[in-house]
């Protein structure tokens, strides 16, 4: 048994909450989601997003953060507490945070680098081609960027759980918040002649991005696009990665769970959703459909910028907003990634918070050098199972997100669904007296559906389903 200590513990449900969707809306809603859903036609893509994460996503929310009340221990040590024979499940919850973070720094670095572009003026230089290239495969720049973004999270965590990450998120996401309407509304409004004379609308854009466009949709398509979705929905809802195991773990046992988690899913999907308002309208305005689906993982550090560029003074004013906005996300997301590592470390090893957040912090600060030196000297191209040309970046991004999270989230099926059984995590979120209104749908999600659905996904992502592109 591990040993139970005073824990740090949030101070009601607002903080959890808006500490558990800074943690949820990060790079993957406003760098990921709009890409997929302009590569994935739109419309089809947001409609399998929205019913997947109401039933599958709200699954694994829902049985990470009540493990995490249930057990009051981090990752690595949690799911031993639920059954000694699945521990090994917390050595993946820790691993895999620990592998997200140096990437996640080194792109929230490169997020700092536009918005002082944009912030100083120069948005119209950080437009032009090879900007971006040019940035992140020099020698020492990214390197520097990283480093002052891991130091800012490293920051938020010292200060503790109430302090640090609690105050953080409360100031941090209402502005936020207001960012992403402000720009989404803004998006709507604008208007372009291309030189093809030919007048383009955000409302246009927004057509496209909303309503499914089925022609030619093939069973291969559609099932890339639910796989598609499911992967992002890992990522997007920080489920299977331990997160919301740690920030589980710091809710009061009288706290409403079923309401809370209601309130993250929102939170998230909201901001995903507006994300593509803000993003897709704006792309397609300015470079049309062809521009849009062409875009890819480019679509913020590339195209966007030159959308701004075009925009003239007022391009550079939304560039800044549109970049600080990213940064708030990424940040809150990455205090979360880095808490999963820093709250193990500490109910593992029983380390002091300073000393769990200086040992994670060398970590991700020698592999942050790495990733970022892998488009400079370490620079080496691979193919991926899944086909993808991978470099550093890529190979810890689809080691963590397409092959150890789907190990993760089938463990934790067969954990919960069959060993432990559904009615352990059904009684966590109803402790404080409230009804778990989605139960049955829980428990059916958990037995059946998932485990076979995040199957399916690991095969495709190890490249044995690639019979169906
Ligand atoms: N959930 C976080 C994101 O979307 C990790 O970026």
């Amino acid at each position: 048994m591990e040993k139970k200590t005073q824990r740090h513990a949030f101070s009601g449900s607002l903080g959890f909450v808006l500490a558990a969707a800074g943690s949820a809306v990060g790079l993957g809603n406003i760098w990921r989601f709009p890409y997929l859903a302009a590569k994935d036609g739109g419309g089809l893509f947001l409609v399998v997003y929205i019913v997947l994460a109401l039933t599958f996503g709200f699954s694994l929310l829902t049985t990470d953060i009540a493990i995490g009340r249930n057990t009051k221990q981090g990752p690595l040590t949690a799911y031993r507490v639920v059954d000694k024979r699945f521990g090994f499940l917390g050595i993946l919850g820790c691993l895999i945070p620990a592998i997200i973070m140096p990437y996640y720094c080194a792109i929230g670095g490169w997020v700092i680098k536009y918005f002082v572009a944009f912030l100083t003026g120069d948005g119209m230089n950080a437009a032009q081609d090879g900007y971006f290239t040019g940035f992140i495969t020099s020698d020492v720049s990214p390197i520097v960027y990283m480093v002052i973004f891991l130091g800012v999270v490293s920051g938020v965590i010292i200060l503790g759980v109430n302090k640090g990450i609690e105050s953080f998120s409360k100031i941090i996401m209402p502005i936020l918040i207001i960012l992403v309407l402000g720009i989404a509304i803004f998006s709507l409004t604008i208007s372009y002649t291309g030189d093809d004379g030919v007048v383009r609308t955000g409302m246009q854009g927004l057509k496209i991005y909303l309503v499914p466009d089925l022609e030619g949709l093939t069973f291969g398509k559609f099932f890339s696009v639910l796989v598609d979705a499911m992967g992002q929905l890992f990522f997007s809802l920080s489920v299977a990665m331990g997160i919301m195991i740690a920030y589980g773990s710091y809710v009061k046992d009288d706290a409403n769970l079923v309401k809370s988690i209601n309130q993250i899913e929102i939170f998230d999907t909201g901001v995903a959703i507006l994300a593509g308002v803000m993003i897709i309208p704006a792309v397609f305005t300015f470079m049309g459909r062809e521009g849009m689906e062409a875009s890819g993982p480019s679509l913020m550090f590339v195209s966007l910028p030159k959308v701004f560029a075009q925009m003239g003074v007022v391009g550079n004013v939304i560039g800044c907003m549109f970049f600080a906005m990213v940064l708030f996300a990424a940040i809150t997301s990455a205090i979360s990634i880095e808490e999963a590592v820093v709250s193990s470390f500490m109910d593992k090893f029983h380390l002091k918070r300073v000393q769990a957040t200086i040992l994670e912090t060398v970590i991700a600060l020698v592999f942050g050098v790495i990733v970022c030196l892998g488009y400079n000297k370490l620079y080496f191209e691979v193919k991926l199972p899944n086909g993808t040309v991978a470099q550093v970046l890529d190979v810890m991004d689809y080691i963590s997100n397409n092959v150890l999270m789907p190990l993760i989230s089938i463990g934790t099926c067969i954990l919960i669904g069959w060993v432990k059984k559904p009615q352990f995590i059904i009684d966590e979120a109803e402790k404080n007296g409230e009804k778990f209104g989605r139960a049955k749908l829980y428990a059916v999600m958990m037995k059946y559906i998932a485990p076979v659905m995040l199957f399916i996904l690991f095969l495709k992502s190890i490249g044995i389903l690639n019979i169906f592109d």
